[in-house]
C-alpha cells in the first residue's frame, strides 16, 4: 500500500525581469525530484506582482497580498525592480513589505563555491571555502525610519534622516540562530560584524548581546570583527569562515561580496526565513531583477534552483534538498556554465543539465 502524497501548497511570485525566467528553471527542478520521489508534490499558485502590476494598479501587490500569502507552506521569490519605477518603491512595495509584515528575521545566505566555476580568489584553488552570511532581516538600516522635510527651505536645502533601529531582542534573536546554524555545521565559529566603533549606539549594543549570548555556546568560537576589517578578510582570509553575522545593511553588502567572490551573483541562494513558523517563510536568489540581461534566456539560474533546496529543507525534504545540490555540482563540474561565469550555456541548458544530472542520483524512495 502507498502512502499519501504531501501537497506543498507554494506561492510564486516571479516579480520583475530575469525573476520569471530563473523561477520557470527552479520550479522545473523543484517538480522533478517531487515526481521522482513520489512522496511530495508542489501546488503552485502564480502572482504577477511587481512592477508591470504597478503600472496597471500603483500598487506592486494588492493591498490584502499579504492575507492572501499567509497560508502558504511557502513563498518562492523570484526578483524585484524595473526602470521606470523607483527602486525604493518596488523594494518597500513588494519585497520588503514580505519579508518585514511575515517577520522573516533570519536571512540565510550561504557562499558555497562550485566545481567547475572559476573565482576570483586564488585561495579557492587551494582550500575548500564554504561559508554562511546570516543576516538580520528585520530591522537595523533597513527599519524604514525617518523622513525627508524642510524642502520648503528652497532648492539644494531638504533634509533626510535615515534611523537604524536595533533592539536588544532582534539582536539577541539572529545572534542565536547564528550560534545554532553554526552547532550543525563542520566548524563550529561564529565571526559577528558591525561598525561600533563608529556607530556607538545600536552597534555597541548588538556586540554587547554578541558578547553574552557567546558565552552560553562554549562549543562555538566566536569573534567580533568590524565591516571593512571584514570585507578585506572575505577576499584575503575566507578559509577561517563559517557563520558570519551581521545586521540588515551589513550583511546584504557582504553576501553579495561572497557571490561575487565565488563566481557570480547569479550562483547565490537565499532564505528568508520566519523560524517560529508564524508566516510563510520566503525563498529567492540574492540577485536583483538583471535588467541588463533580462529577455535574452541567458541569466544563470543556479541561484534560483539552489533557493529551491533551501526550501526543501525548510519543508521536511532535506533528503531531496541534497540531490538538487549535488546535481547542481555536477553541472557546473561538466561546464555547464552561462555567459556570468564565461560559458556559453543558456538558462534553459543549465536546468536541463541539473534535471538530467537528478535522472541519476538516487531517489529518495518513499
Ligand atoms: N531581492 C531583490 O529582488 C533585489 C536584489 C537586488 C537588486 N534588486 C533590484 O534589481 C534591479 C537591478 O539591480 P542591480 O543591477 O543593482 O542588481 P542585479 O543583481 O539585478 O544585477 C547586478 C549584476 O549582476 C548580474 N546578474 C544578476 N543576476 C544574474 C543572473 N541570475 N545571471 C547572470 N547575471 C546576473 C546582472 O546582469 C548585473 O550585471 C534594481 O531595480 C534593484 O533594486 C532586487
Amino acid at each position: 500500500m502507498s502512502l499519501p502524497t504531501k501537497k506543498f501548497r507554494i506561492a510564486a511570485i516571479p516579480g520583475d525581469g530575469v525573476g520569471g525566467e530563473v523561477l520557470a528553471a527552479g520550479r522545473q527542478v523543484l517538480d522533478h525530484v517531487a515526481a521522482q520521489s513520489g512522496a511530495f508534490s508542489f501546488e503552485w499558485t502564480e502572482f504577477d506582482w511587481g512592477s508591470a502590476y504597478f503600472g496597471r494598479t500603483g500598487l506592486m501587490m494588492p493591498a490584502d497580498g499579504l492575507e492572501i500569502l499567509r497560508d502558504f507552506d511557502a513563498i518562492y521569490f523570484g526578483a524585484v525592480g524595473w526602470p521606470g519605477v523607483p527602486d525604493h518603491v518596488s523594494l518597500w512595495g513588494l519585497r520588503l513589505n514580505i519579508t518585514q509584515n511575515f517577520d522573516q528575521w533570519a536571512n540565510v545566505r550561504p557562499v558555497t563555491f562550485l566545481p567547475g566555476v572559476r573565482s576570483p580568489l586564488r585561495k579557492a584553488d587551494e582550500h575548500a571555502l564554504d561559508w554562511v552570511v546570516v543576516r538580520e532581516n528585520s530591522e537595523g538600516e533597513y527599519a524604514g525610519l525617518g523622513g525627508r522635510n524642510l524642502s520648503g527651505r528652497g532648492p539644494g536645502n531638504e533634509v533626510a534622516v535615515q534611523t537604524a533601529l536595533f533592539t536588544e531582542h532582534g539582536c539577541e534573536r539572529i545572534i542565536r540562530f547564528a550560534f545554532d546554524f553554526a552547532r550543525t555545521r563542520p566548524v563550529k565559529r561564529v565571526a559577528s560584524v558591525t561598525k561600533s566603533n563608529a556607530q556607538q549606539y545600536g552597534m555597541v549594543l548588538w556586540d554587547e548581546v554578541f558578547q553574552r549570548v557567546a558565552q552560553e555556546y562554549p562549543d562555538v568560537d566566536s569573534e567580533s570583527v568590524l565591516v571593512d576589517a571584514m570585507s578585506a578578510r572575505f577576499v584575503l582570509r575566507p578559509e577561517d569562515l563559517s557563520v558570519v553575522v551581521a545586521s540588515n545593511l551589513n550583511a546584504d553588502i557582504l553576501s553579495d561580496l561572497g557571490s561575487a567572490l565565488a563566481g557570480s551573483l547569479g550562483l547565490a541562494p537565499s532564505a528568508n526565513l520566519n523560524p517560529e513558523r508564524r508566516f510563510p517563510s520566503m525563498f529567492e536568489p540574492v540577485h536583483g531583477s538583471a535588467p541588463d540581461i533580462a529577455g535574452r534566456g541567458i541569466c544563470n539560474p543556479i541561484g534560483a534552483i539552489a533557493s529551491g533546496a533551501l526550501m526543501l529543507d525548510h519543508l521536511g525534504r532535506s533528503t531531496e534538498a541534497r540531490q538538487i545540490t549535488r546535481a547542481i555540482e555536477q553541472t557546473t563540474a561538466a561546464g555547464v556554465l552561462t555567459p556570468d561565469l564565461g560559458g556559453t550555456a543558456t538558462t534553459d541548458q543549465v536546468a536541463k543539465a541539473v534535471l538530467d544530472a537528478l535522472g541519476s542520483v538516487v531517489p529518495a524512495g518513499r
